[in-house]
């Protein structure tokens, strides 16, 4: 069975730099090169939704400037790459807090969502200013600000920014990390994990595979015998 919907932490850019003896920001901008690959990549395969971690509510620790390229590089991508996102039928949606961005990047951004918005192929999940406490969080304040009494995980669900969408099948973690750094953590309550200690920009469609066939080798037991 190949799994409806995959998330990536896509971790170890800076490590792939400094490996290479360059600044960080070369390992985020190969990082970049990585995920239209594995876009195609998993589309192609018949993944249904995938959901790349690329700026957490964390990532704010880091120095301005890297904060700032990290920034430029993921506008660039979606300028750049929504009208090949949108012929390859791709439903753009962000995870995560848009309003403390800049007013012409949260046009930009959502301008790109409106655009894709009527696919059906592919949905891609961009996690942006991305905190699962944050987006648990908000989910009950909207949903004491409605009244609702009556909850149930399937009312929870439908308040987080991945409504209407299956919870992830494979949650792959990059650069060999054994944690899950705020991401999904509703959401990823039965996936199935995957850590490769391959560094993000050196994950290619075979790693991608790769992983797939370990999930497909996995017993699914969801608390069952
Ligand atoms: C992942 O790579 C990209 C982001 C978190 C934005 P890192 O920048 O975390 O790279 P390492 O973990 O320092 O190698
Ligand atoms: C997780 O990577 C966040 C993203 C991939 C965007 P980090 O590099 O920020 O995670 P930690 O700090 O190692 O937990
Ligand atoms: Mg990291």
């Amino acid at each position: 069975m190949i799994p409806g919907h995959v998330a990536i932490i896509m971790d170890g850019n800076g490590r792939w730099a400094k490996k290479k003896s360059l600044p960080r920001i070369f390992g985020h901008k190969q990082g970049v090169k990585t995920i239209k690959e594995i876009v195609k990549a998993a589309n192609d395969i018949g993944v249904k939704v995938l959901s790349l971690y690329a700026f957490s509510t964390e990532n704010w620790k880091r120095p301005q400037s890297e904060i700032k390229s990290l920034f430029s590089l993921i506008r660039q991508f979606i300028r750049k790459e929504l009208r090949e996102l949108n012929d390859l039928g791709v439903k753009l949606r962000i995870l995560g807090d848009l309003s403390k961005f800049p007013e012409n990047v949260k046009f930009e951004i959502k301008d790109a969502c409106i655009i894709t918005s009527q696919n059906t192929k592919f949905e891609l999940n961009i996690a942006l200013n991305y905190g699962a406490r944050q987006e648990i969080i908000r989910a009950f304040e909207i949903m004491t600000k409605q009244g609702i009494k009556k909850l149930t995980e399937e009312v929870v669900s439908s308040f987080l920014y991945t409504c209407g969408q299956p919870d992830p099948d494979l949650l792959i973690r990059t650069s060999g990390e054994l944690r899950v750094s705020n991401f999904l953590l509703w959401q990823i309550a039965y996936s199935e994990i995957y850590v490769t200690d391959k560094l993000w920009p050196d994950f290619t469609k075979d790693d991608l595979k790769i992983a797939i066939v370990a999930f497909q080798k996995r017993r699914r037991r969801f608390g069952g015998l």
